[in-house]
C-alpha cells in the first residue's frame, strides 16, 4: 500500500468540528490529501446543521460528507455505538478524527487503533498518563500515527518563539502568566451536559494549551501543579468548576500562573480573552516573550450582529475562510495548518510502506521533530491533567510530577 491520501471518519459533529475541523478537511479533500469523508455523531441534529451550513456551501461548492446517522434520522434517537460500525467499514490505515467530549477520547482512539487506523484527536489526548502510554504503545506497535491537535503550536508566533528560545536569544524562562477565558455562553451549550466537576474543569479544558506552549517553546517539563476552582451551576442544574486559577512549577524552578474560565462577556469584542507573558533571564539581561492572543491588531464594526455583536476583534491568524485563486473560499491560519500537518503525517507514514518497521522509523522522526503533538512528545500534558485533577478537588493542594522510567503524579507531602 502506498497511498497519497487517506479516507476520513470524523467522530463528533460539535463546535470544533464546525469551526475548524470540517472546513479544514474539505480543503484537504479538494487538494487531494483526503479522500472520502464520513462524519458520525451521537444523533442527527448536529450532522444536519453541518450539512446545511451556508458558509460551507459557499466555501466548498459541490463538496459534502456522508452522515452517520443519516441527517433525516429522528432528532431524539441516539446512536452511541454507531461510530464503531463506521470505523469497522474503513479499510486499514486510513484516518479517524476524534472530536467528542474529553472523557470519551480514550475508547474511540483505542477502537480506531485496534482497527488499524491512524488517529487525529482534538486535545486533550486522554485524561491520564497511563492511558497515553498505552495508546502510544498500541499505535507504535502497529505502525500507526496519532496526532493531538494542539493548534496553538502552529501559530506563527509560537513557532518563532520556539526557534528564538532554542537559539538562546530569549534567555531562560523564570516567571510568567497565561490566561484563556472562554465565553459565558458556553454554559448554555452542550457543555452543561459533560463539563461537570467529575469530568473536567477550565484548567483541564483550556489551561493545557498554555502549559503545552511553554513546553513547546522552552522544552522545560512541568514538575508541580496547584489549581483552585470556583464552582457554579449550569442552566440545566449540573454543577461544574466554572473558573480556575493554577500555578505550574517547571523543572528549572520557573513558575507560571494560569487563569481560566467560562465567563468572557458574550458581546465583548474578544471573543474570548487569552495571552501569555513569559519573563526570563539572559547572561546579564532580562528577557520577555509576550503574546497578546486576543487582540491581533484587527477589529471590525459590522452593520449587523450576525457574529453575536456589532464590534469584534478579528483573529485571522487562527482560522478564516478567505477568497483565493480557486473556487469558493480557502481556510487559512494555524487552525488549518495544524489539521494539515497531522493529515500529511498520516500520509507520510503510509508512504513509508507496508513494513511496520519502516513506518515506525517514520513515526520516530515525527515524534523527534516535536512540531505535531504526539503521545510520545506531548504526554507531559496528561501528567499535568492528572495533577490538576488531584489538586482541584483538594482546593489547590500541590501535586508533584516525578519523572523517571515510570513517571508518577502524587500529592506533595
Ligand atoms: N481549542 C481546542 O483545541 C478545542 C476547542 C474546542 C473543543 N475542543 C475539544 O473538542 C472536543 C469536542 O468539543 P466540542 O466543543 O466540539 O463539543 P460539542 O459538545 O459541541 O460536540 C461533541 C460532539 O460529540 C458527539 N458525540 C458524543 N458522543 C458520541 C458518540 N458516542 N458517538 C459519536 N459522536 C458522539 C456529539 O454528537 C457532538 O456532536 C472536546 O474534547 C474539546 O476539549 C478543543
Amino acid at each position: 500500500m502506498n497511498r497519497e491520501h487517506v479516507d476520513v471518519v470524523l467522530v463528533g459533529g460539535g463546535m470544533i468540528t464546525h469551526d475548524q475541523i470540517l472546513p479544514s478537511l474539505y480543503h484537504l479533500q479538494r487538494r487531494g490529501d483526503v479522500g472520502a469523508l464520513r462524519i458520525c455523531a451521537l444523533n442527527s441534529p448536529p450532522l444536519r446543521a453541518l450539512a446545511e451550513e451556508p458558509a460551507f456551501a459557499e466555501a466548498f461548492p459541490g463538496q459534502s460528507f456522508q452522515a452517520f446517522p443519516a441527517i433525516d434520522a429522528p432528532d431524539d434517537k441516539v446512536y452511541p455505538e454507531l461510530y464503531k460500525e463506521v470505523i469497522e467499514d474503513l479499510a486499514p490505515r486510513n484516518l479517524v478524527v476524534v472530536a467528542v467530549p474529553d472523557h470519551f477520547h480514550d475508547p474511540v482512539i483505542r477502537f480506531a487503533l485496534e482497527h488499524d487506523q491512524h488517529v487525529l484527536t482534538v486535545k486533550p489526548l486522554v485524561l491520564n498518563y497511563s492511558q497515553a502510554v498505552e495508546i502510544e504503545e498500541l499505535a507504535h506497535g502497529r505502525g500507526l500515527f496519532v496526532g493531538v491537535e494542539y493548534h496553538k503550536r502552529f501559530d506563527r508566533r509560537s513557532l518563532e518563539a520556539r526557534r528564538q528560545y532554542r537559539a538562546g536569544r530569549l534567555g531562560r524562562f523564570q516567571c510568567g502568566e497565561a490566561k484563556l477565558i472562554e465565553p459565558y455562553y458556553y454554559r448554555h451549550s452542550n457543555f452543561q451536559n459533560w463539563f461537570t466537576k467529575e469530568n473536567s474543569d477550565p484548567f483541564t479544558y483550556v489551561g493545557c494549551h498554555y502549559v503545552d506552549l511553554v513546553y513547546f517553546i522552552t522544552g522545560l517539563r512541568p514538575v508541580e501543579v496547584a489549581v483552585r476552582g470556583v464552582e457554579g451551576t449550569f442552566p440545566n442544574g449540573n454543577v461544574g468548576y466554572l473558573w480556575s486559577a493554577g500555578q505550574v512549577v517547571w523543572e528549572n524552578g520557573a513558575i507560571l500562573s494560569v487563569i481560566n474560565g467560562l465567563g468572557y462577556p458574550d458581546e465583548g469584542a474578544g471573543t474570548n480573552d487569552q495571552g501569555m507573558c513569559l519573563y526570563g533571564e539572559g547572561e546579564n539581561c532580562g528577557t520577555i516573550i509576550k503574546h497578546n492572543d486576543q487582540f491581533r491588531g484587527c477589529s471590525y464594526g459590522y452593520t449587523d450582529k450576525n457574529v453575536g455583536a456589532a464590534f469584534r476583534f478579528i483573529n485571522p491568524d487562527y482560522f478564516r475562510l478567505v477568497p483565493w485563486q480557486g473556487e469558493g473560499l480557502k481556510p487559512v491560519g494555524y487552525g488549518f495548518d495544524s489539521i494539515e500537518a497531522s493529515v500529511q503525517s498520516a500520509n507520510q507514514v503510509n508512504a513509508a510502506g507496508d513494513d511496520p518497521a519502516a513506518r515506525q522509523a517514520m513515526l520516530r522522526e515525527i515524534d523527534a521533530r516535536g512540531i505535531v503533538a504526539t503521545p510520545a512528545n506531548s504526554s507531559i500534558n496528561e501528567l499535568v491533567t492528572e495533577a490538576v485533577r488531584l489538586s482541584i478537588v483538594r482546593d489547590g493542594a500541590p501535586a508533584v510530577i516525578e519523572y523517571g522510567d515510570d513517571p508518577q503524579v502524587c500529592l506533595r507531602d
